[in-house]
């Protein structure tokens, strides 16, 4: 796989004019930040080598480089999810990509299911810690050397980078949450037995991404931080019904106020 990796590291060297330590995973309905980087330049996934290619509606599937809050960033305009039937090698394939390209700070996005019953649709919430429930694991197998067999996961998101955001947040009169993601496989949503099991294990909210890209990050030393933009609500004593088209609507609506918190802590940090 390190062949890979490196092989797809030098194509995209080859043709980068820029030297980003930040890189950003939009997730589904999220990809809208990307018409926010300036001097930009861009590859579609199917163009790079080794590069898996998206399914899903909402993602767009293509890698930019340019300029937010002054500093180079690389941005992934959709990603690839386990349940698209992808294996855990190939769902964080572009995050072992930025570790070879010199990513020193990853910001991760996703929509997903509130289950905390202070939270309302279209509310971000800040990562601070999550469960992981996919079946496989990202590190299953043969360890790779860019970090410890047994990776330490005490601090999955930086403390440093959610209490800039916090201030941030404060200054712009952006409302955010702190929270627990549950990572899942979908691709069904919960049945309400299932969002109040979630709940009732320490979880704010779930979604079916981001998790992986995040053990991958860790393990590759790169830090990380991470907004859910809360696109439904679940576990209630009267469940709703959630479609994929509410979520990106929601999601739609939260992206500027996303993208202004993404923008100021790349700009101050
Ligand atoms: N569950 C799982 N994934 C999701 C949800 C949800 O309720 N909303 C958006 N992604």
């Amino acid at each position: 796989m390190y062949e890979k990796i490196q092989e797809t590291a030098s194509w995209l060297r080859e043709r980068m004019s820029t030297n980003p330590e930040t890189a950003i995973v939009l997730g589904t309905g999220l990809g809208q930040l990307a018409s926010e980087i300036t001097d930009s330049y861009e590859f579609s996934y199917s163009d790079i080598p080794n590069f898996p290619v998206s399914t899903v509606e909402g993602h767009s599937g293509k890698l930019i480089f340019g300029k937010l809050g002054g500093k180079d960033i690389m941005a992934m305009q959709g990603r690839f999810h386990y349940y698209e039937g992808y294996d855990m090698k190939q769902v964080t394939f572009p995050v072992r990509v930025m570790h070879e390209l010199g990513i020193k700070t990853l910001f991760v996005s996703n929509a997903s299911g509130g289950m905390n019953p202070e939270f309302k649709i279209g509310e971000l919430m800040i990562i601070t810690d999550h469960i992981n429930f996919f079946p496989e694991h990202p590190l299953r197998g043969k360890n790779f050397p860019t970090g410890p067999r047994f990776p330490d996961m005490h601090e999955p998101y930086d403390h440093a980078l959610i209490a800039l955001a916090d201030k941030i947040a404060a200054e712009k009169n952006i409302r955010v949450k702190h929270g627990v993601y549950v990572g899942v496989q979908g691709p069904t949503f919960e049945t309400p037995a299932e969002y109040k099991m979630y709940r009732i294990l320490g979880g704010d909210a779930v979604g079916m991404s981001t998790v992986p890209e995040v053990i991958v990050a860790r393990h590759s030393g790169i830090r990380v931080f991470g907004i859910s933009v809360i696109t439904d609500l679940g576990g209630f004593d009267v469940p709703v019904e959630v479609s994929h088209e509410e979520v990106q609507e929601a999601a739609n609506s939260a992206q500027p106020r996303m993208t202004e918190i993404f923008r100021e802590i790349i700009k101050r940090s």
